[in-house]
């Protein structure tokens, strides 16, 4: 089949696309370029929020439209809505073909294979084991997603992904190396370590090393950078800072979602840690890593947030002085405690602390990207920018940094004068080139 895979969501979703398309070329499918030369459509789903899942179902009902107008397609949902019954009832309402949940995209064959055979659904929500082994062939780009753990043990009340992606399931080292090992060959640059919790790594599993061990692990493969998302702060431990603080060429860039400033609201989140553990963890991380970026995740108007508890938040962020943050307003999910327990308040309530919180992320941006000013970046240039004559990179630290397309002539790492700096962008010019794979023309 001439297949199309339309991406929502995370990072560890963006892996899985790549796992689906590898099987599916494997299996003699054709991947297109562009959804209307499709006669397959993956959608490989979100369902944190409400807003992603509302966006699924606009681009079902278009396919749905065109099957009813005689067009020969076949429409897969899969992903993290795909194991919901939310995402059930949606797939038989638009006529879905296939369902399969995260834990079952190795299925995505013998599903392809009974639609051709005239099987009217097919339908898979297990959590199968073989993903644990499955070796995803490196893509080819400069940086690499690479999951290193499955699933959640966490039951933050909020969330709906201890339900979607199951309990934690950490793959063996071995299978990791061989991954990292052939993305280091096909000219990969830069690894991401994906998982929900990747500092749960290994956990009560004795013939597992720590992440912290695997970090350092990856890091020896000598790529030249190494990165990871998402960690949890009950367990970020003193050794993985330590691993960041000694090793070179693992990224001094560390996501640590704290969701929110007052400990009332981490408790009814069920976070498993309190404000004061946060910001001891932060100190401990600022101290020892040298120019350390540190981002994180806060929801706003949690069930009962009040206005003394949106205040711990900002003051929060006054100590911690994040230097990026994704901020989200709380989204009741059903299948969720809190949904079940708690009732959602006024969106005006959430969406105006959502609006004052944005503003200071703004200003903490602005200060901290200004700092750079003047200073040399290694930064990895990635791709075309969607402002006409650059292109774009990411420095060590995750900033987002444009440089003039006339000044290079292929993607890669370089070194970079920063010349100036917005609240989200650091704007640079190139010193020096240091490596690269992929030459400007093809990306
Ligand atoms: N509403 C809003 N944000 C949520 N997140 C997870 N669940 C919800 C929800 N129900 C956010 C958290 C998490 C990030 C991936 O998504 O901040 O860290
Ligand atoms: Fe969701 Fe909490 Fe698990 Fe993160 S740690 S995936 S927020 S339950």
């Amino acid at each position: 089949m001439r297949a199309h895979v339309l991406t929502y969501g995370c990072q560890m979703n963006e892996y899985d696309t790549h796992t689906i398309q590898s099987e599916l070329v494997s299996g003699g499918h054709q991947m297109v370029d562009h959804p209307n030369d499709a006669n397959l459509i993956i959608l490989n789903t979100c369902a944190v929020r409400g807003k992603p899942v509302e966006k699924v179902i606009s681009v079902l009902g278009e396919f749905r439209k065109d099957k009813r107008n005689g067009r020969d397609l076949t429409v897969a949902l899969m992903g993290c809505l795909a194991q919901l019954e939310e995402g059930q009832d949606i797939a038989d309402k638009f006529g879905v073909d296939i369902l399969l949940g995260p834990g079952a995209i190795t299925d995505i064959l013998p599903a392809v294979d009974a639609i051709e055979a005239g099987k009217e659904h097919f339908r898979s929500l297990e959590f199968k084991s073989d993903l644990e082994t499955y070796i995803t062939p490196a893509p080819d780009s400069l940086t690499g997603f690479l999951t290193i753990m499955r699933g959640c043990n966490h039951h933050c009340t909020y969330c709906i992904v201890p339900t979607t992606r199951g309990p934690e399931v950490s793959r063996p080292v071995d299978v990791i190396m061989q991954e990292a090992e052939a993305m280091q060959k096909a000219g990969i640059q830069e690894i991401y370590l994906l998982g929900q919790n990747v500092n749960s790594y290994g956990l009560g599993e004795a013939h597992l090393p720590s992440f912290a061990e695997l970090l350092k692990e990856v890091a020896s493969t000598g790529i030249p950078r190494v990165k990871f998302t998402t960690s949890h702060p009950m367990n970020f431990t003193s050794d993985i800072i330590d691993a960041i603080a000694e090793t070179p060429n693992i990224c001094n860039f560390i996501h640590l979602p704290v969701q929110s400033g007052s400990d009332r609201v981490l408790k009814r989140m069920a976070r498993e840690y309190g404000r004061e553990r946060y910001l001891n963890i932060i100190r401990e991380i600022r101290e020892k890593v040298d120019d350390v970026v540190i981002s994180t995740d806060i929801i706003v108007g949690f069930p009962g947030e009040t206005e003394e508890d949106f205040e711990m938040t900002m003051s929060l962020y006054e100590e911690v002085a994040y230097e990026h943050a994704y901020m989200f307003i709380y989204s009741a999910r059903p299948g969720t405690p809190s949904y079940k327990h708690f009732d959602d308040m006024p969106k005006t309530v959430k969406t105006e602390r959502l609006q004052r919180l944005i503003e200071r992320q703004k200003e903490l941006s602005y200060r901290a990207n200004n700092r750079y000013v003047g200073r040399d970046l290694r930064v990895l240039v990635k791709e075309m920018a969607q402002k006409g004559d650059y292109v774009m990179g990411h420095s060590d630290q995750n900033h987002t940094v444009l440089v003039p397309k006339e000044q290079i002539s292929r993607m890669g790492l370089y070194d970079v004068r920063i010349e100036s700096a917005t609240p989200h962008t650091l704007y640079g010019t190139v010193k020096g080139f240091k490596s690269s794979s992929i030459p400007l023309m093809m990306v």
